[in-house]
């Protein structure tokens, strides 16, 4: 693994643009392995990007067979909840491409409360990656989508969270969400999102200027703790990419 790069920060001209480039560096990431990775985020940002993979010319280009699908967090809801990030995901692209059920890897949000899922997801985690312990030179996860709240939470590692502290699990609860939707979550921490070639901020619209201008100018907040053992990408369109 290369040493770890300063952050990139790429600006495209707005949202079509922005889910194409993501498309192509998904892409790029999962092609030519024997078996890819990728942690999915959740809200409004990837939907476009979703969207793309299900259609031509992207989606002849993503080997289905060989990419396996997981969350980087999700609501803890049903899947048929339309809150559900893995719903969402399946809805708009996995299930369209007829993605094998084996490559899927949701959070069980119907187990009985977030902190049981989390222990669940955390052993599904360990048993694909075959080791307990995370190794920089051996990255879980070949890309890692994140998305940037209003509060400058990214998963659902909310500001003033205990879990921002994390540093040995690789899943925990959250038993109370600190934007909406107001519903428990279950998050990968940041050493388990850390673990990967790519981790790529999908970032666009104009409501999001402020937030990530304080986020880049270096303001501690959730988002900026996020870090890569590989490259870490800013994927923002110019209306939220700071001025000057
Ligand atoms: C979630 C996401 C969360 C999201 C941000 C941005 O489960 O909600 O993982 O971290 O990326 O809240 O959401 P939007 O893309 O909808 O602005």
């Amino acid at each position: 693994m290369a040493a770890k790069s300063p952050p990139q920060i790429v600006v495209v001209e707005d949202a079509p643009a922005l889910a194409q480039a993501a498309a192509r560096r998904l892409i790029e990431r999962v092609s030519g392995k024997d078996h890819a990775a990728v942690a999915l985020t959740g809200g409004s940002s990837p939907q476009r990007l979703y969207r793309l993979l299900a259609e031509e010319p992207w989606r002849s280009k993503v080997p289905w067979d060989r990419v396996h699908w997981f969350v980087g967090d999700d609501r803890f809801v049903p899947e048929n909840d339309p809150l559900s990030n893995m719903g969402a995901a399946r809805r708009l692209f996995l299930d369209r491409v007829g993605a094998p059920p084996r490559n899927i890897h949701p959070i069980a949000t119907d187990t009985n409360y977030p902190e049981g899922a989390a222990r669940l997801y955390e052993d599904d985690l360990k048993a694909f990656y075959g080791a307990d312990r995370l190794d920089p030179t051996r990255p879980l996860f070949d890309l890692v989508l994140m998305g940037l709240g209003d509060d400058g939470h990214t998963a659902s590692l909310f500001p003033n969270s205990p879990a921002l502290e994390e540093t040995h699990r690789w899943v925990l609860g959250i038993g109370r969400a600190g934007m909406a939707p107001f519903v428990p979550r279950v998050t990968l921490t940041f050493p388990a999102l850390a673990s990967t070639r790519e981790m790529l901020f999908l970032v666009d619209g104009a409501d999001k200027r402020a937030i990530l201008s304080r986020v880049l100018s270096g303001e501690d907040l959730p988002a900026r703790r996020a870090h890569a053992d590989g490259d870490l990408v800013w994927l923002v369109d110019r209306a939220a990419a700071p001025e000057g």
